[in-house]
C-alpha cells in the first residue's frame, strides 16, 4: 500500500503511543503485555489503514488484537483511525510498526490464536515468490507463534496469490477449511469485516477468495 510522505509523521504516531507497541521486544516475556485484560490474542499482518484491526476489535470483544504494518505512514493512518473510534471497542487493539520476518523474534511459541492476512501483496513475478506472505517460508513462522490448533484466514482477490498459498498450505500438510472463490455471495460471509481493499475490489466487481488454515 502506497502512502504519501506524511507532514509530521513521527508526532502524529507519537500522539497516538498508547495505541502503539513501542518495543516490541516486550512481547516475548508477555504477549498480553500491552493490554489491560488478557483476552484470546489475534494478530493481523498488514493492516493497512486499519479499516479491519478496527471493525474485527469492536466485533469481538473477547479478543486481543495485534495489527502490525510495516510501512510507518500507512501505521500512522490506522493509529489516527483507531484513536477517532476507540470508544467503539474494549480497550483491546494495539498496533506494531515492523516486518513480519521479524515475528518470532517479538512473539514467543504458541501465543498467537489467529493470525489474519487481508489482500497482501501478491508479488507477482516469480522471482519475488519469497516475499509472499503465505510462501513457507513465513507460514513456518506463523507456525511457530500459532498455538496448537490456532489458525490462519486469509482474503485475496488475487487469484494466482491464493491458487499458490493453496499449494503451499498442502505443501507443508495444513489442513484448510472455509475454501471459497466468491466469499461475498457464500454463507462463509457472515460476521466478514471487510478492509479497504476488499470494498474497493468488490465494488470493482471482483470476487474475494478466502480460506481458513489449521496449524
Ligand atoms: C495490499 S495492502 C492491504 C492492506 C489491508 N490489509 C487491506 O486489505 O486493505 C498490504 C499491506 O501489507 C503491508 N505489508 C506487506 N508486507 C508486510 C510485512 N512483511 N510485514 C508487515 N506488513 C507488511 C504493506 O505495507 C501494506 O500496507
Amino acid at each position: 500500500m502506497r502512502a504519501r510522505k506524511k507532514k509530521h509523521g513521527a508526532e502524529r504516531i507519537a500522539a497516538c503511543a498508547h495505541l502503539l507497541i513501542g518495543d516490541p521486544t516486550v512481547l516475548k516475556n508477555d504477549p498480553q503485555a500491552p493490554f489491560p485484560t488478557a483476552r484470546a490474542l489475534h494478530l493481523e499482518i498488514g493492516c493497512g489503514k486499519g479499516s479491519f484491526a478496527c471493525g474485527t476489535a469492536a466485533a469481538h470483544p473477547e479478543i486481543n488484537l495485534i495489527a502490525m504494518e510495516r510501512v510507518p505512514d500507512v501505521a500512522c493512518l490506522a493509529l489516527e483511525k483507531a484513536e477517532r473510534c476507540r470508544d467503539e471497542r474494549p480497550d483491546n487493539l494495539r498496533f506494531l510498526i515492523g516486518n513480519a520476518e521479524n515475528l518470532t523474534e517479538w512473539l514467543p511459541p504458541h501465543s498467537v490464536d489467529c493470525l489474519y492476512l487481508n489482500f497482501s501483496d501478491p508479488w507477482p513475478k516469480a522471482g519475488h515468490a519469497k516475499r509472499r506472505l503465505t510462501h513457507r517460508l513465513f507460514l513456518e513462522r506463523y507456525q511457530t507463534v500459532l498455538k496448537k490448533g490456532g489458525v490462519l484466514r486469509f482474503k485475496t482477490d488475487n487469484v494466482g496469490l491464493f491458487d499458490f498459498s493453496l499449494e503451499q498450505f498442502a505443501e507443508m500438510g495444513l489442513t484448510v477449511t472455509d475454501v471459497t472463490r466468491d466469499l461475498h455471495n457464500s454463507p462463509l460471509n457472515e460476521g466478514n469485516v471487510m478492509t479497504e481493499y476488499e470494498k474497493n475490489f468488490s465494488e470493482k466487481g471482483f470476487p474475494i477468495h478466502a480460506a481458513t488454515v489449521h496449524f
